[in-house]
C-alpha cells in the first residue's frame, strides 16, 4: 500500500512558514509523505494568518474546494491551523463542518493525536498551553541552505490595530540552550544561514539576550550568516547594536517597523515610540554600522489619519531611505481597540495613500540598490533564475541578486561584485579568481 500523503499550505509571515515546516516534520514522522499540492494530498493543513483582511475568506474558499470528493470517492482530511483557527475556532467549527481538525499556533505539536481523534469526530485544540510546544516537536528535516529558527513567540505590546497579542499570546522565549542545539543540528545538515524569528525577536530573553544568543550562534563552525526579524523599536538596545559591529556573521540588515511617520498616530497606535525616538534609534545604528540596510512596515489609513499625518509618513520614508519596506492598508481586526475608534478612513482614501506610499518606497529601494553598485560581497544562492544558467540569491543586505556563475549551485555562498540595480533586485557578476579576498 502506498503511504498517505500530506500538504501544508502557508498563508502568512515567516513564523507561519516555520510552523508549516514543523507540522510537515510531524506528519513525516507519522509516515506520511509530502504531496506537491493540496489537491493531491490525503491530509491538508491550511496554516492561516489573521493579521490582515480576507484571511478567513481564503480559508473557507480553500475548504470549499478541498471538501469535494476525489475521483476514487475518498475524501481528504482537512486541518485548519494558524492564527485564524486560534481567533475564530468556534466560527470555523460552525461554518465549515468538513474541517476535521482545528488547531492553534501554540498547540500544533499535538497534530498527530488530533488527527487520530478526528477519525471519530472533529478535534479542536486552541488552548494556549503553559508548556511550550517546541520540546514536543521531532528533529528537523532540512530543505535549504537558509533556515528559519523561531526563538520567541507572542507579544505584550498591544498595538491598537494588531491581533497578534490575542492569537499568539504573551511574549515567551525558548531557552538559549535548546536554540543552540537546534542551530547546531541544522548546520550539521548543511544550513549556512539562520534567521532567528519572533514577533518581538529583540525582546528575546531565554537565558541569553538576543545579542548574547547571536554571539553564541556565531561560534558554530559552518554557520556563515545570522539574521533576525521582526524587531520592535522600543527593544533596540545598545548591546544588539554593538553585535552588528562586532559579529561579522550578523548580516547588516534590520527590519524595524515604524507603522507611521506621525507621532500623533503612533500614540493612537500605542506604539510606545515617537517619530523622533525611532529616528534617533536609526541614527545610533547607522553610526555603528554605516552600511546597514533598513526595512520597515507601514500602515496607511489608521483611524483618524489626516493628510498631514500621511505627509509625515511620506517624509519619514524619504528621510530614512529604506532598502525595502512593506506597506498595508489599515484593516479592521475585530476585538482590537482601533476597530471601534472614530474617524475610520474611507477605503478609497486608503487606496490612494497606499499607491503614493508604495511609489515613494520604490524610489527609495532603487536608490539603495544603486548605491551598492561596485560593492563586493557574498551571495547565498537560493533558487534558479528566469534565464538558463542564472541563479538568484541574497546579498548581506538581503537584496535578491541575479548571477550567472558557471559551476555554481543552489546552496553555495559565492563572491560577487554588484554591477546593476533594479527596484527589487540587483545584478551581480563573479569576482575573477585570485581576487576573492576583496569580498566583504
Ligand atoms: N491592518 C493593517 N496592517 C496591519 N499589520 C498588523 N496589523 C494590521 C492591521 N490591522 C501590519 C503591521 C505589521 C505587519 C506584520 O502587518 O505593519 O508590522
Ligand atoms: Fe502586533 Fe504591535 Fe505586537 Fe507587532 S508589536 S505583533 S504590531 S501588537
Amino acid at each position: 500500500m502506498t503511504s498517505k500523503t500530506y500538504h501544508v499550505k502557508s498563508f502568512g509571515c515567516q513564523m507561519n512558514v516555520y510552523d508549516s515546516e514543523r507540522m510537515g516534520d510531524l506528519l513525516a514522522g507519522q509516515g506520511l509523505s509530502a504531496a506537491a499540492s493540496p489537491e493531491e494530498a490525503d491530509v491538508v493543513v491550511l496554516n492561516t494568518c489573521h493579521i490582515r483582511e480576507k484571511a478567513a475568506e481564503k480559508l473557507y474558499s480553500d475548504v470549499g474546494r478541498l471538501r469535494q470528493k476525489r475521483a476514487d470517492g475518498s475524501r481528504r482530511t482537512i486541518v485548519a491551523a494558524g492564527c485564524v483557527a486560534q481567533a475564530e475556532g468556534a466560527e470555523i467549527a460552525a461554518r465549515a463542518p468538513e474541517v476535521d481538525v482545528i488547531v492553534g499556533p501554540l498547540a500544533y505539536h499535538r497534530l498527530p493525536e488530533l488527527l487520530k481523534q478526528a477519525e471519530t469526530g472533529r478535534a479542536i485544540d486552541i488552548d494556549m498551553p503553559a508548556v511550550p510546544k517546541f520540546g514536543a516537536l521531532p528533529g528537523r528535516r532540512v530543505r535549504q541552505a537558509s533556515a528559519f529558527l523561531t526563538v520567541q513567540e507572542g507579544c505584550d505590546k498591544f498595538c491598537t490595530f494588531c491581533v497578534v497579542p490575542y492569537t499568539r499570546g504573551p511574549e515567551t522565549s525558548r531557552p538559549s540552550a535548546d536554540l543552540i542545539a537546534e542551530a547546531e543540528a541544522l548546520v550539521a545538515r548543511g544550513v549556512k544561514e539562520i534567521t532567528l524569528l519572533g514577533q518581538n525577536v529583540n525582546a528575546y530573553n531565554g537565558g541569553l539576550s538576543l545579542s548574547g544568543l547571536i554571539r553564541a550562534l556565531a561560534e558554530i563552525e559552518g554557520l556563515e550568516r545570522i539574521r533576525y526579524t521582526t524587531s520592535h523599536p522600543r527593544d533596540m538596545h545598545d548591546d544588539l547594536i554593538a553585535a552588528h559591529v562586532e559579529v561579522p556573521k550578523l548580516m547588516p540588515y534590520l527590519h524595524l517597523p515604524v507603522q507611521s511617520g506621525s507621532s500623533r498616530i503612533l500614540k493612537a497606535m500605542n506604539r510606545a515610540h515617537t517619530r523622533e525616538s525611532y529616528l534617533a534609534t536609526l541614527a545610533r545604528l547607522r553610526e555603528a554600522r554605516p552600511d546597514i540596510a533598513l526595512s520597515g512596515d507601514f500602515i496607511v489609513g489608521f483611524p483618524g489619519e489626516t493628510e498631514a499625518d500621511f505627509a509625515e509618513t511620506l517624509s519619514i520614508v524619504a528621510e530614512v531611505q529604506y532598502a525595502a519596506a512593506y506597506s498595508f492598508k489599515y484593516s479592521v481586526r475585530p476585538g482590537t481597540p482601533a476597530a471601534t475608534m472614530a474617524d475610520q478612513v474611507p477605503e478609497e482614501v486608503k487606496d490612494e495613500r497606499l499607491a503614493r506610499l508604495q511609489a515613494a518606497i520604490t524610489v527609495g529601494s532603487l536608490a539603495f540598490n544603486q548605491g551598492t553598485i561596485g560593492k563586493r560581497c557574498t551571495v547565498l544562492l537560493e533558487r534558479p533564475g528566469r534565464k538558463p544558467g542564472q541563479l538568484i540569491g541574497k546579498t548581506p543586505w538581503l537584496q535578491s541578486a541575479v548571477v550567472s556563475i558557471p559551476g555554481a549551485k543552489i546552496g553555495d555562498l559565492v563572491d560577487v561584485e554588484i554591477v546593476g540595480a533594479m527596484p527589487n533586485s540587483v545584478e551581480a557578476v563573479p569576482i575573477p579568481s585570485g581576487q576573492e579576498s576583496a569580498a566583504a
